[in-house]
């Protein structure tokens, strides 16, 4: 029986009522025997309800070529259930043993460069190798078949973070594999040879079978090949995820199947957007990334994930209690820090929150990472802070099951605009694509404004305004949908380098912004980026950077702002065309956090969106929704008076959330 339905998505398998799940990825195999029974002692008082199970495990589970061992997980497992600890269960095949590639080091991926990628770290699988696919769905189908039926069984995880270290692959297995998915994208080679542009620098393909993958070339490799690489590189993945799910269904039908994404700033390889339909329930993994708008990433990311979820729960499969071990300097976590992160989680609709991991590592390359139950023991703040969490979210179970409340700004969120706005040979390779989303989201966040980050596949249509920076990559049907959208009276807010180029990175002729041109009642002939050192200033007061459109107005369009110094002084700046109800602005350089804040009010103000929140916490306050329950986040260091919110306490602590029930 699930607990609580998603319709039409799955749930865990597990009985009782409603909640939020709580806990983390469990490595008992790293422990002497007489630790589990403490782990499962400790997890109680913590709260704990749920461990992803068995991630790295195949060497213990698979010792040799074919022989298993499962005694040892049949006893975790029945430890686990007799403490009222669910189990995510993963398919182990994340990090393959060494006995595998010694017999097939086949299987072992290759560089960029031609150089083979050792074992010794974790993730050295090709995700095209025949044989590697041929052993994982091997274990698959053991641990499937062994553990079918156990009570503690709730989900299965396959692999773990698919892609984190193995994306690209440029083997001989992945030119075979990019070959077959070329084949089925064009059909014939003339197509390729139309779609990569390949009369330029005399690179005409004869048949398919000449065609590689991007390896290491003399110069620039053919921008297409390395958007259908991208594109392939992302299938290959989703293929093995397919692949695995599909062994795990066949053998049990109603245990949902997930993996856990890695949405977040720093990693864009795979097409979440694209995989969100191939799970039961969406998870995610997500790592703070120290700077001035973190923690407004971790929201964005946390936001994004609830929109790929299509608003419904989803799960917070990692992120950390404090310090991580992979950044060059890690940072502890300031008191509040981490149950803030976790609700935060929560408040763009997390059902779920787990950390890596349950128990710190004695040894190995993660024995510095955080871990719910720190070196120092259950005797530690660390760990009473954890406990305290758990209690917070034992009391928040009502709001378990609910569905985020769509916000009247989305923020258009392309992966193939990231991609392709900052491969290489471009007008400048300063731009970053998921820099200028961000400074949005912070903007909106300082006007105290919801709003939703959507995929571009998402329910575009119901923002009233629809933010859609570097939206690079414009084919024909999107420019339909959004000139739709704006005809039909929605508020289109694009950024320079949008529009310009079509599926296949062709670019759209005529003059820029190519697809968007008419819509935004602008041409502009050139680009014209600009240095590291330069900068300039706009009538609004604003200070542009990175880059400026010498613009021509050429529809009915209000000049929202001039610039006042550069090569292009007393030329339009930021722009709008009224359509209708509906209009279509444009903002020709990157103006920052700060310089968004300010200007966001004008461009939403015709829109008539206003914030949700009492003017004096607009800025200092984050606000969700979930159903009937307002999550309200301190994004200060300091505290913040409630005063007026009914219901509301009348401080909200530096770091703190409060959850309120509104009617
Ligand atoms: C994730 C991974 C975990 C652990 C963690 C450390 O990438 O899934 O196994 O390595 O990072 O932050």
């Amino acid at each position: 029986m699930t607990s609580h339905e998603h319709s039409p998505r799955r749930w865990l398998r597990h009985a009782g009522a409603a909640r939020l799940e709580f806990g983390a990825d469990y490595n008992p195999d790293q422990w002497p025997r007489e630790v589990w029974d403490d782990d499962v002692r400790a997890m109680r008082e913590a709260g704990v309800t749920i461990v992803s199970l068995a991630i790295f495990s195949w060497a213990r589970l698979e010792p040799r070529d074919g022989e298993y061992d499962f005694a040892w997980l049949d006893e975790v497992m029945d430890l686990l259930h007799t403490g009222g600890i669910s189990v995510d269960l993963a398919t182990a095949t994340a990090s393959p043993p060494p006995w595998l590639t010694a017999k097939h080091p086949e299987i072992l991926p290759v560089n960029r460069e031609g150089a083979t990628v050792w074992p010794g770290a974790r993730q050295h699988w090709r995700p095209t190798s025949p044989v590697f696919r041929e052993h994982a769905l091997r274990l698959v189908r053991a641990l499937a078949t062994r553990y079918a039926g156990h009570p503690a069984l709730a989900a299965w995880h396959v692999n773990n973070e698919l892609g984190c270290h193995n994306v690209y692959d440029f083997s001989d297995d992945a030119a075979v594999a990019f070959r077959d998915w070329l084949r089925a994208r064009y059909g014939t080679v003339e197509a390729l040879n139309h779609a990569w542009g390949t009369a330029f620098w005399s690179q005409r393909y004869d048949s398919f079978a000449e065609v590689l993958p991007p390896r290491i070339a003399a110069s620039h490799p053919n921008p297409t090949q390395q958007l259908d690489f991208r594109r392939f590189s992302s299938d290959a993945l989703k293929e093995h995820l397919r692949a695995e799910r599909t062994v795990l269904r066949e053998l049990t039908p109603d245990v949902p199947v997930t993996t856990n994404f890695m949405v977040m700033s720093g990693m864009n390889p795979m097409n979440y957007a694209d995989w969100a339909a191939e799970v039961d329930f969406v998870a995610n993994d997500h790592y703070v990334i120290p700077g001035p708008q973190a923690r407004d990433e971790l929201s964005f990311s946390a936001n994004l994930t609830g929109n790929l979820a299509g608003g419904r729960p989803w799960f917070l499969m990692e992120h950390s209690t404090s310090a991580v071990n992979w950044q060059p300097v890690n940072l502890a976590k300031k008191p509040g820090e981490m149950a803030r992160d976790s609700l935060t989680h929560v408040a763009h609709g997390a059902d779920a929150v787990c950390f890596f991991q349950w128990r710190q590592s004695r040894a190995g390359a993660e024995k510095y990472h955080s871990a719910m139950l720190p070196h120092a023991g259950t005797g530690s703040a660390l760990f009473r802070s954890v406990t305290d969490l758990g209690k917070r979210l034992r009391d928040l179970a009502p709001v378990a099951g609910s569905e985020r409340t769509p916000a009247d700004v989305g923020i258009v969120f392309d992966w193939e605009s990231w991609w392709v706005s900052e491969h290489d040979s471009h007008p400048t390779d300063r731009l970053r694509y998921h820099r200028e989303a961000l400074d949005w989201y912070t903007a909106l966040l300082n006007n105290g404004v919801r709003t939703d980050v959507v995929p571009t596949g998402g329910p575009l249509e119901r923002y009233r305004v629809l933010i859609a920076p570097i939206l690079h990559v414009v084919p024909e049907a999107l420019a339909e949908r959004l000139r739709a959208y704006v005809a039909g009276g929605g508020h289109l807010i694009t950024t320079y380098f949008s529009g310009i180029v079509d599926e296949n990175d062709h670019v759209w002729l005529g003059g820029y912004p190519g697809a968007l041109r008419d819509l935004l009642g602008i041409r502009i002939e050139e680009f014209a980026p600009l240095l590291d050192a330069e900068s300039v200033e706009l009538d609004n007061g604003t200070t542009g950077t990175l880059w400026t459109d010498r613009i021509d107005i050429t529809g009915e369009v209000e000049v929202l702002a001039r610039y006042t110094s550069g090569e292009y002084t007393d030329r339009a700046a930021i722009t709008r065309r009224p359509v209708g109800a509906g209009s279509a602005a444009y903002v020709s350089t990157r103006l920052g956090p700060e310089g968004l804040t300010s200007l966001v009010p004008a461009l939403l103000g015709p829109a008539g969106v206003v914030s949700e929140l009492p003017e004096a916490l607009r800025g200092a306050v984050e606000l969700t929704i979930r159903g009937d329950h307002w999550f309200l986040i301190n994004r200060t260091d300091a505290p913040v008076g409630l005063d007026g919110l009914p219901g509301a306490p009348a401080v909200l602590d530096a770091r703190a959330v409060v959850v309120l029930k509104r009617d």
